[in-house]
């Protein structure tokens, strides 16, 4: 039992600190284990505010001194902190507390990576580094100097002066303290430089560990891109004479926005093509785009509270996919946000952590950063846009940094701006911020006398804390297609505001096909009771990219749920449609590899679920081979030619086409495989001379029962890599068979090179068997036992790694009674683990329900 009664903290509870700062100065005197922190840091009493206690967070931190204007003071410890008895008047606070670096294995405050000092103070790890009002409405500018015998030493803002044993940093932007960073260590550059569109000249570092140099290059030709683009398309130029980026092996997400220098796992910056897959290479490209955009959306317009994260999140994910649809292709990158939207958030909104975009309350915050948040916070924005028009969405955000520069903001401050420019009123669009669960959009239609009449019913199912639901303004946009094809009506938006709502089309000459959510307008579940015919006519003939690959995948899945529940065979309309789309040269080749794709294990068991069927996993997943079997013959003609044409002759480059090209090569090499024995693979393996071919031809023999050679070949090459030797781990896991899962990771786990406590080796394990769906629901429960175990193992040194990785639970009311016995005892175990954090206590309680 936990001592304290969970806290539980409230949007509406809200209210600004006493206290404004007018400037802060650290000291850091570096040690491994009895790191000092001196601070001093000057207030005033902040006008606004009604209540004047003085407060200070602070966790973990000894003591050494405190005084106010130079005199001793009376520090109350209160909860979470430290209260005082302070002047009604402007005064300087200073202390020093000492503070272990070393033994910080949860990876949030002061800690240490490979011998390398590193912070990670978002949301509320500043508070484990010096009493502070820890807060992202408290801003302040930071003078820093780091003192310690290392070669580099960084922190935010400017360099000021260096000298023996100590480096000076000093930032003029006002900034909440979780922007706040220090990185010390053995560490060497790859440095470069960029002139603003103004004239400023920026130099910019990559710092890596030695060893590394050779693999910075693509990420600072990212990072030169992302800076070019924010200033072209949203006008915004960078602010600080130097821009670093460091990468760190232990990390707890994937990269952090700190102001003039970014932290970033190592997976996420990392890359060469021998040791780097295209997948990676993009993410890496995406996220450093994203944490160089936060500088405007984020640090100069930050939020006002941690309730306001999608204000953020939401509009730097919307903009670095704004971006990577510019630098590669649009219909691309649209098709594989939903994918990851359907995969990650419909299974958050649609179960027990279903929750608004703005949460209303929480226990423990990082448990909210979520793909609710950050993926659904940016389909909000991606529908705005639509509503208002591009032109009139520029002249927003415009008014949105002009107005807001500086400020800790809100979802309100966000909306005006917006209302401002329009003159639209944006009350029930706000919906989108409050309500929770996935709205389900079901479609009829009518036609006579040359009318075409749509008519549209939406309704959203109740989620924890919000039993009934309130119309949403739902952006669909519609074209029609005539019978041959060609589009009759171009897209338009139709702006459903109702519970049902009718849209009519006249003095059309026939009955048009109409393709609905073109370009997935709004992120809703359409229920559209289309006939396999019409779906097959849309793979064939949508003009909106999107909506094609749509029609297939949604001919797709019900072939497989037919497959799965009703013994059907695969449908021979979805096989010739996807066939004539693989053949279609004229096609991206990226986009025929999302063609060849079918809707995940997990998807199928949400669709299950959402008729009301029972998923049965091994079904699934038998339908699934029984598919990609059916595939392979229809198509055994045309994937020996169509992996011939990928072929690239010359350098490797991660760019869309040649990525695109190998997509589709190992798409039709993973069917090939179930045709000729894994001989293909085997060639491919033996000539590769990149990541993504290697690891494509070794996933194509892992899961042909073979390539334990091949295996072990690939472990000898990289086993002084540590970001290969996780896909190492990783591969075996996704690539078992359901049998075969759980006994692999459990094999792994005692493989000399599982070091747990490093979230990306954790997450190469316990990752990987929780994507295996049909291995992880294993009917024994074995899977939900390991993942369990090493749960209740990891939660004392990393709660917040923990806590992500209980979501692997969160589907499990889908399942048969006998699966959710099996998980309930597992939910039960970790509930009753003594000591257990607030993160994984609040993410179990929640997930397990009332
Ligand atoms: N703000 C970061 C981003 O979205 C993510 C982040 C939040 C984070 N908390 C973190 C990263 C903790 C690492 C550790 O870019
Ligand atoms: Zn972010």
């Amino acid at each position: 039992m936990r001592d304290a009664a969970p806290k539980t903290i409230y949007l509406k509870d809200y209210t600004p600190f006493g206290y404004m700062i007018d400037a802060v100065e650290l000291t850091f005197r570096l040690d491994p284990t009895a790191t000092r922190v001196l601070s001093r840091i000057a207030f005033r009493p902040n006008p606004d505010a009604s209540d004047n206690r003085f407060f200070l967070y602070g966790e973990n931190l000894k003591l050494i001194s405190a005084t106010i204007d130079g005199n001793p003071v009376d520090l109350r410890a209160v909860d979470d902190g430290i209260e005082a008895d302070v002047p009604d008047a402007p005064f300087v606070w200073e202390a020093e507390v000492e503070i272990n670096p070393q033994a910080n294995t949860a990876l949030e405050g002061l800690y240490m990576s490979n011998g390398m000092y590193c912070t990670q103070c978002e949301p509320e790890g500043f508070r484990k580094i010096t009493y502070y009002p820890d807060r992202p409405d408290v801003m302040a500018t930071f003078d820093v100097r780091i003192e310690s015998d290392l070669p580099v030493m960084l922190s935010n803002g400017n360099p000021g002066t260096v000298g023996e044993g100590f480096a000076e940093w000093s930032d003029p932007w006002p900034k909440p303290a979780y922007l706040f960073a220090l990185v010390a260590g053995d560490l060497v550059a790859h440095p470069d430089q960029f002139t603003t569109s103004s004239g400023t000249d920026v130099s910019l570092n990559i710092w890596v560990r030695p060893g590394d140099e050779n693999k910075c290059a693509f990420g600072m030709e990212a990072l030169k891109k992302s800076m070019s683009w924010d200033e072209e398309v949203y006008g915004r130029e960078y602010d600080l004479n130097t821009f670093n980026i460091v990468a760190v092996d232990d990390f707890n997400m994937g990269a952090m926005e700190n102001k003039g220098l970014n932290i970033f796992n190592s997976s996420a910056v990392l890359a060469s093509p021998e040791t780097s897959t295209d997948v990676n290479f993009q993410r890496i490209e995406a996220i450093i785009a994203h944490e160089y955009f936060h500088n405007w959306t984020g640090n100069r317009i930050t939020c006002r509270d941690w309730f306001q994260l999608c204000l953020k999140e939401g509009l730097t994910v919307f903009r670095d996919a704004q971006f990577t649809s510019d630098v590669r292709s649009e219909p691309v990158k649209r098709i594989q946000d939903v994918i990851d939207l359907r995969g990650r958030q419909f299974p958050e909104d649609n179960g027990p952590l279903s929750h608004p975009v703005r949460p209303e309350s929480f226990q423990e915050i990082n448990n909210f950063y979520t793909a609710t948040v950050y993926e659904k916070g940016a389909e909000v924005i991606g529908m705005l846009k639509r509503l208002v028009g591009d032109a009139a969405y520029a002249e927003a955000l415009e008014l949105y940094f002009a107005r807001h520069d500086g400020q800790a903001c809100t979802i309100e401050d966000w909306l005006a701006v917006f209302q401002d420019v329009t003159g639209r009123d944006l009350t029930q669009f706000k919906r989108w911020y409050s309500q929770s669960g996935t709205p389900r959009l079901a479609v009829e239609e009518s036609f006579a006398d040359g009318t075409y009449t749509l008519t549209f019913t939406q309704s959203t199912p109740s989620t924890p804390g919000q039993p009934d639901k309130a119309p949403q303004v739902i952006p669909v946009a519609v074209g029609l297609l005539g019978q041959n094809g060609d589009e009759v009506v171009p897209t338009q938006v139709l702006e459903m505001t109702e519970a049902t709502q009718s849209f009519t089309f006249e003095n059309l000459p026939s009955k048009p096909v109409a393709s609905i959510l073109r370009g997935f307008s709004a992120p809703v579940i359409l229920e559209r009771s289309t006939q396999a015919a019409e779906r097959a006519f849309l793979l064939a003939h949508d003009t909106d990219p999107f909506n094609r690959w749509e029609a297939g995948r949604s001919l797709a899945s019900e072939t497989l749920i037919a497959m799965a529940t009703e013994d059907a065979a695969p449908d021979a309309a979805y096989l010739d449609g996807i066939l004539a789309v693989l053949r279609d040269d004229g096609l991206d080749p990226a986009y025929r590899a999302l063609m060849l794709g079918l809707p995940g294990q997990s998807e199928l068991a949400g669709a299950l679920h959402e008729r009301g069927i029972t998923p049965d996993p091994m079904a699934i997943w038998q339908a699934i081979e029984t598919m990609k079997q059916a595939m392979a013959q229809t198509a055994q003609d045309t994937l020996p030619r169509i992996y011939a044409d990928m072929q690239i002759d010359g350098e490797y480059r991660p760019d869309a086409e040649q990525s695109g090209k190998r997509a589709l090569s190992g798409g039709a090499l993973a069917l090939m495989s179930r045709q000729d024995g894994g001989a293909q693979a085997a060639a491919q393996y033996g000539q590769a001379d990149n990541m993504t071919q290697q690891l494509s031809a070794l996933a194509c023999l892992l899961s042909a029962g073979k390539g334990a050679d091949q295996l072990a070949a690939f472990y000898d090459q990289w086993q002084d890599d540590r970001l290969v030797i996780d896909k190492w781990f990783m591969l075996q896991i996704t690539q078992a068979s359901p049998d075969a899962a759980v006994e692999t990771a459990r094999r792994l786990t005692e493989h000399a090179d599982f070091n747990w406590k490093n979230p990306n080796r954790f997450r190469a394990v316990f990752g990987a068997l929780s994507m295996n769906h049909a291995g992880f629901h294993n009917a024994d429960g074995s899977g939900y036992a390991l993942l369990a175990d090493w749960l209740i193992k990891l939660n004392p040194v990393n709660p917040q790694t923990t806590a992500r990785m209980c979501s692997a639970f969160q589907t499990w009311r889908r399942y048969d009674a006998d699966r959710q016995a099996l998980i309930k005892v597992q939910l039960d175990r970790i509930a009753d683990t003594p000591d257990l954090s607030r993160d994984v206590a609040e993410m179990i309680t929640r997930i397990r329900g009332a």
